[in-house]
């Protein structure tokens, strides 16, 4: 059995504190009709590119069908712990196919030095 994020994240770092609010994790999927976003460095922004989408670094919708309606990008709990930042975001089970076992669920999991670790709960 294998475990995957049902939807993709970004995340980011904004601080160098040492706790968990030096990171910001998003949900990469526009909330107008679910394409994905992009970071645009040179504009500080996620964009959409289906219909000119635009959120700002917290992830809050500043242009576009978002903005009109009021649709932020998903925001995800963060945690660290001995080291490891865990984001609590949905995963879903996959059988040895690719395919999709079962809807998603809400563990903790862990990105230590780029390497996605499975948490707990
Ligand atoms: S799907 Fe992103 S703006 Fe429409």
């Amino acid at each position: 059995m294998w475990l995957r994020a049902a939807k993709k994240i970004a995340v980011a770092r904004r601080g160098s504190s040492g706790t968990a609010s030096d990171f910001i994790a998003l949900s990469s999927t526009c909330p107008h009709l679910g394409c994905q976003v992009h970071w645009e460095a040179s504009h500080s922004r996620f964009f959409c590119p289906c219909h000119n989408g635009a959120f700002n670094p917290e992830g809050k919708a500043i242009a576009g069908p978002p903005a009109e309606a009021g649709q932020s990008l998903s925001a995800y709990p963060l945690k660290i712990e001995g080291g490891v930042l865990f984001i609590e975001a949905p995963l879903e089970r996959l059988d040895n196919q690719g395919r999709s076992l079962a809807p998603p669920e809400m563990p903790y999991a862990g990105i230590k030095s780029g390497r996605f670790l499975q948490g707990g709960r």
